[in-house]
């Protein structure tokens, strides 16, 4: 098979540009472990300049996570260049991904600069950064909606000035499928020097039209050797293309596509529950390739054909994204040693106090629910394994409530060594719990979404909460999992607010 596509990840940046799906460095650090087991080729990290945050993150990333190269975007500023460079200097392959839009209406309205100007700094900043890093890729913002010939100026330019990559976003999914192939050939027949030095041309697509991943299918056929997409296309507004749909069209219909790409596709469901549970963003039952419905057939008439024969109604193996069916796997009696053998056979790999965190949850939900199944072992790791230190923790909680009952819950909270203990009553009994919390937490923030769903079948299922709260205009995302929904509610809750303290320093 010819060409292979380079998998650049931006779950990190432009995924986490999305409302409420902002991260930690550690969480971000664990997305980033967790895209180097896919085997993505470059991973996006973040946005250097703009927070403490963010560039610490790409800094840990850069030096510790082996295997892609690491990148930061950069306005086309020195100053952006400069802190780009300072995160990711430590990878063995760094990238820094510059951009300036090129379109008519971003460059009279949002930059105010001439197109003459925007050349001139385009080139001019491309050449600073080649100063610095040997990787450069330069985006022409909006380039779906720029004019032709001033594009291919400005790729021409940057190209000379050292860029290796050039990419082409359609910023805000305006463009369609043959309309956004064809730019990309006229990209690619009308500046020579594409072909002359080799540049990798690569296409950022957003999914404002629903349009994303056909758009980069179209862009393949077209030429593109790179495409830019995130984990369950998360991403602002409508989201970015999804990673795992273009891989798996890549892998499913080689036969019009011709091409392969790097990823160890048996990673891409956990790397989709990894996010999903880190972001707080539920991936859509029906959603392509990771929705809980993609491998279920309910109509009899389609259990019928595949038990038969599964390419009766299956163009992929569930497999082959690593869903394996959601066995019963371990019981009460399952000692630390199964557990850690059967988390080892699902791929992860936990140190001594992750494999303690996780027995002892998983102790506490086997004494309620008979059968743990591998649905109920991610949950656990996802809460245990994956989560920000926490300033406050549930010591203990009780519920009164019924038909004649006003609700009213007793919270007790750890805190740094003490006990805090608030009775209160409430509307119901979640509403009960979340005041008592947030009374003995005194953290401000107003609760903007609640969610409950069970995780597996029976009434036994896990209660899987997830909670956004809102401070300053910030949106913290917090995970609960229990048996009790109560709890699962409080839990989830509790995790929102030790994040809104993590970022902020509160308390
Ligand atoms: O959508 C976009 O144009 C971007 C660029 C920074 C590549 O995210
Ligand atoms: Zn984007």
């Amino acid at each position: 098979m010819s060409r292979t596509i380079k998998i650049f990840d931006t779950t990190l940046r432009d995924g986490e540009q999305c409302p409420g799906a902002s991260l930690n460095p550690e969480e971000k650090l664990e997305i980033a472990r967790q895209l180097a087991k896919l085997n993505v080729d470059v991973i996006e990290a973040g946005f250097a300049i703009a927070s403490q945050g963010d560039f610490d993150a790409i800094k840990t990333i850069a030096q510790t996570v082996k295997g892609p190269q690491i990148c930061s975007l950069a306005r086309a500023k020195k100053e952006d260049i400069d802190r780009a460079w300072e995160a990711v200097k430590y990878c063995e392959k760094p990238r820094i991904h510059v951009f300036l839009a090129t379109s008519p209406i971003h460059m009279e309205k949002k930059l105010n600069m001439s197109p003459d100007k925007v050349l001139k700094t385009a080139v001019e900043m491309v050449k600073y950064a080649s100063s610095l890093c040997p990787d450069i890729e330069f985006s022409p913002e909006d380039a779906g909606r720029s004019e032709r010939e001033f594009l291919y100026k400005v790729v021409a330019g940057v190209i000379e000035a050292g860029a290796k990559t050039v990419n082409i976003p359609d910023t805000v999914g305006y463009t369609t499928p043959w309309e956004f192939g064809q730019l990309i050939e006229d990209v690619i027949k009308n500046v020579q020097q594409i072909k002359e030095k080799n540049i990798t041309i690569s296409v950022h697509v957003h999914n404002d039209l629903g349009l994303a991943v056909a758009n980069s299918l179209a862009a393949i056929l077209a030429g593109a050797n790179q495409m830019e997409c995130t984990i369950n296309g998360i991403g602002e507004r409508a989201g970015n293309a999804s990673l795992e749909e273009i891989v798996m069209a890549i892998k499913t219909r080689q036969d019009i596509l011709g091409c392969k790409t790097n990823i160890n596709t048996k990673e891409i469901y956990k790397a989709s529950r990894l996010v999903s549970n880190l972001t707080g963003m539920l991936v859509q039952p029906n959603k392509a390739i990771v929705g809980a419905n993609a491998f279920a057939h309910e109509a009899g008439i389609h259990q019928h054909g595949v038990l038969k024969a599964r390419e009766t109604y299956e163009i992929m193996k569930p497999e082959d994204i690593g869903l394996t069916e959601s066995k019963i796997v371990l019981g009460k009696h399952s000692g630390r040693h199964a557990l850690l053998k059967k988390l080892e056979d699902m791929g992860y790999k936990l140190d001594k106090d992750g494999l303690e965190k996780a027995y002892q949850r998983f102790l506490t939900i086997a004494d309620k629910k008979k059968e743990i199944s591998e649905r109920d072992l991610e949950i656990i790791v996802a809460e245990e394994v994956y989560v920000v230190a926490e300033e406050f923790q549930i010591e203990s909680i009780a519920i009164k409530s019924g038909t004649k009952t006003k609700p009213e819950a007793t919270v007790v909270l750890k805190h740094k060594g003490k006990k805090l203990k608030k009775v209160v009553k409430g509307a119901g009994p979640v509403d009960a719990v979340y005041q008592s919390i947030q009374q003995l937490t005194k953290v401000k923030a107003s609760l903007v979404d609640y969610t409950i769903q069970a995780i597996t079948g029976g009434t036994d299922a896990l209660g899987e909460v997830i909670v956004r709260i809102k401070e300053n205009e910030r949106i913290y995302v917090g995970h609960g999992a229990d048996t009790d929904i109560i709890i699962a509610s409080a839990k989830a809750y509790l995790a929102a607010i030790n994040r809104l303290i993590f970022a902020t320093g509160q308390q």
